[in-house]
């Protein structure tokens, strides 16, 4: 059913976007040391070199400030501006109080609510979608929107499969109104298909399997996750939930000037690449001195083309993301900084 808003919506844009990665880096050869694999296999089979993590005692909050405060900076406001804070994440600081009531106190955003959005990989796409409808329908004029996750936080470094794929980080974007002519954000498709959830999960630690001697002994608070499975189903995906939002624009492939794809492998990126006819010169990827940074990874990219001179104002960018869920995200815009 699509259900028609009875007040009129208003353009939004970003107005700042910033990052943060902790210092510590954890290479493909400290992972030699780790387990039973090798720098050429984690190259090859992922495209990664190497992932910053961080020390003890730092949270997904630290690492949002960080980004956030630059991102605010940018925009050219201050905290006591922001109206409406989502935060993307799979690893908040704890189960209650939510990241974005942490991030809130840390920030000093002394007006702002907001929550925490459970997301996975589309922790990202999925909270702009959120944030831009606090700014569009006019509810707020600044939204706070964040992506970041402490991945080594539940990630067994006894599991080869799993431990070689993933990364620490935050990104944030400040969204605003957009003036006339301005660009904008143009739109967003998101699905989920929860019948994917046993090929991706941390088992224990919620209300279904509260933690226990038995729970850790299992060692039942990591990720575990069927590799093949997923692949299979973030190439497909991330291919379809790109030419919808495309079409539902009225535009293709051959428009997108930069094409934004979560990074968690190489070889996912370019088969989702190659299926929508993008060379590489519309292709960010920058996933070997990251890794799989889960919400992150997106605002990751994107600042990145901006240091590289891959973006300017006007350019035609296509966000797209399979995460976890499953969840599948994208998003159309004009890049508007
Ligand atoms: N080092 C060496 N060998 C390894 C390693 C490793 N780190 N990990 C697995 N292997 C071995 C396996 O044990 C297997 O050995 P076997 O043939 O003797 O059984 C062999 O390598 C091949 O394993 P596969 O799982 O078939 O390897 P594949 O090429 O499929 O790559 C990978 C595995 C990288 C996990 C891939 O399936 C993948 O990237 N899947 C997507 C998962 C993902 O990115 N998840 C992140 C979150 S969701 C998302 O972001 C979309």
């Amino acid at each position: 059913m699509v259900t028609r808003p009875s007040v009129a919506l208003r353009r939004v844009k970003i107005a700042g976007l910033a990052t943060y990665v902790p210092p510590r880096l954890l290479t493909n050869a400290d992972l030699e040391k780790m387990v039973d694999t090798s720098n050429e296999w984690i190259l090859q089979r992922t495209g990664i070199r190497e992932r910053h993590i961080v020390d003890p005692g730092v949270a997904t909050s630290d690492l949002a400030k960080e980004a956030a405060l630059k991102a605010i900076a940018q925009a050219g406001i201050t905290p006591a501006d922001i109206g409406f804070i989502v935060v993307g994440t799979t690893t908040p600081d704890m189960m209650f109080p939510s990241t974005a009531c942490l991030l809130q106190h840390k920030l000093g955003a002394a007006h702002a609510w907001g929550f925490d959005l459970g997301a996975a990989c589309s922790g990202f796409t999925f909270s702009l979608s959120v944030g831009l409808q606090m700014v569009a329908s006019g509810l707020h004029e600044y939204a706070l929107v964040v992506g970041a996750d402490v991945m080594s936080s539940i990630i067994d470094y006894q599991d080869r499969a799993t431990c070689v794929l993933f990364g620490d980080g935050a990104g944030a974007v400040v969204l605003a109104p957009a003036g006339d002519g301005e660009p904008h954000i143009l739109g967003v498709a998101n699905e989920i298909d929860g019948s994917g959830g046993p090929a991706l999960q941390m088992p224990a630690g919620g209300s279904l399997r509260p933690a226990s001697h038995e729970t850790v002994d299992a060692r039942l608070h990591y990720v575990k996750q069927d590799g093949a499975t997923v692949f299979k189903f973030a190439v497909r995906k991330t291919e379809e939930i790109s030419r919808r939002v495309l079409a539902d624009h009225g535009l293709a492939p051959t428009d997108v000037s930069l094409f934004v794809s979560h990074q968690a492998n190489r070889r996912i990126i370019e088969a989702a690449a190659d299926r929508l006819g993008f060379d590489e010169r519309t292709v960010i990827i920058n996933l070997e001195r990251y890794g799989n940074t889960t919400a992150a990874t997106i605002p990751l990219a994107l600042e990145d083309a901006i240091r590289e001179g891959r973006l300017k104002t006007g350019d035609l960018v296509l966000l797209a993301s399979v995460g976890a869920g499953f969840t599948v995200g994208s998003v159309l815009l004009r890049w508007s900084l």
